[in-house]
């Protein structure tokens, strides 16, 4: 076979990893004489890490989330006050294997969906089934689905790892159906043992009145923080301060 034939032979047996860097091992184990094993291991790993990242990016697809952001370009001194090492403990996510939850709860602006998104990126780097949603949005979508769409819907967030709930209550009261939803999400991921990470700027305790049904949010409450991190977001909006510097930059 000559090279081209290789490379066909590669791909046609979906051996990309190792198409993608043929000609540069090849030209390495002539430069350095490599022993054939070694070439042949290096070509190995190169398929392995190609599917691995595969894989990474169709997890990372699946999840909903938009961006991949990482506690690393949080600003810690900004809100001082913010529960740093809380965020970290979830940030190692042995609280999914726990199938245990997180509440992120406190004032607009503070990082509460960026943190809860980082855990879910670092959550999909580590080989887990995340899905991310903007709570109202898909709350209300859910409404408006036939039967059988809302069935689906319903399974993909009942079955994955974890599932984070963001934003929720933004627009204050939500739609019978969704505070129904919401009850079945969580009593059927409880007794699956699946994490849940929740954000919201509304405190639990007022959480009945946007449910329209106090002794719903009683048994939502109950089951969600029977094994829950409870992290409180105390301080000034990270976006008025945004805001605030392109002001200062805008020319007059
Ligand atoms: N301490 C911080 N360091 C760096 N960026 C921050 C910090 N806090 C917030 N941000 C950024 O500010 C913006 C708003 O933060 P975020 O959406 O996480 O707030 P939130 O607490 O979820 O607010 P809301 O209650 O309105 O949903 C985002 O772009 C986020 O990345
Ligand atoms: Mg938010």
């Amino acid at each position: 076979m000559n090279m081209i034939e290789i490379e066909r032979a590669l791909r046609e047996l979906r051996l990309s990893g190792i198409a993608e860097t043929l000609s540069t091992r090849v030209m390495q184990a002539q430069a350095a004489q490599q022993p054939f094993l070694e070439t042949f291991a290096t070509m190995l790993q190169d398929e392995l890490d190609r599917r691995r990242s595969l894989l990474t990016e169709r997890r990372f697809k699946r999840s909903g989330l938009t961006e991949r952001l990482s506690l690393a370009d949080f600003d810690w001194c900004f809100n001082p006050k913010l529960p740093r090492s809380a965020c970290f403990e979830l940030h190692t996510l042995k609280f999914i294997g726990e199938g245990a939850n997180a509440l992120i709860i406190g004032k607009p602006g503070t990082g509460k969906s960026h943190v809860a998104k980082a855990v879910a990126y670092q959550a999909t780097l580590a080989g887990y089934d995340v899905r991310y949603v903007e709570a109202d949005t898909e709350f209300a979508s859910y409404g408006l689905a036939s039967t059988q769409e809302q069935a689906e819907k319903l399974k993909a967030w009942i079955e994955p790892d974890l599932l984070v709930l963001d934003d929720l209550f933004l627009a204050r009261r939500i739609a019978d159906v969704s505070a129904e939803l919401l009850q079945a999400i969580v009593h059927q991921r409880y007794k699956l043992r699946r994490a849940i990470v929740i954000t919201s700027n509304r405190v639990v305790q007022d959480w009945g009145k946007y449910l329209g049904d106090a002794t719903m949010a009683t048994t939502i409450l109950d089951r969600l923080m029977h094994r829950c991190a409870m992290l409180e977001f105390e301080g000034k909006s990270y976006r008025l301060k945004e805001a605030a510097s392109r002001i200062a930059v805008t020319p007059v």
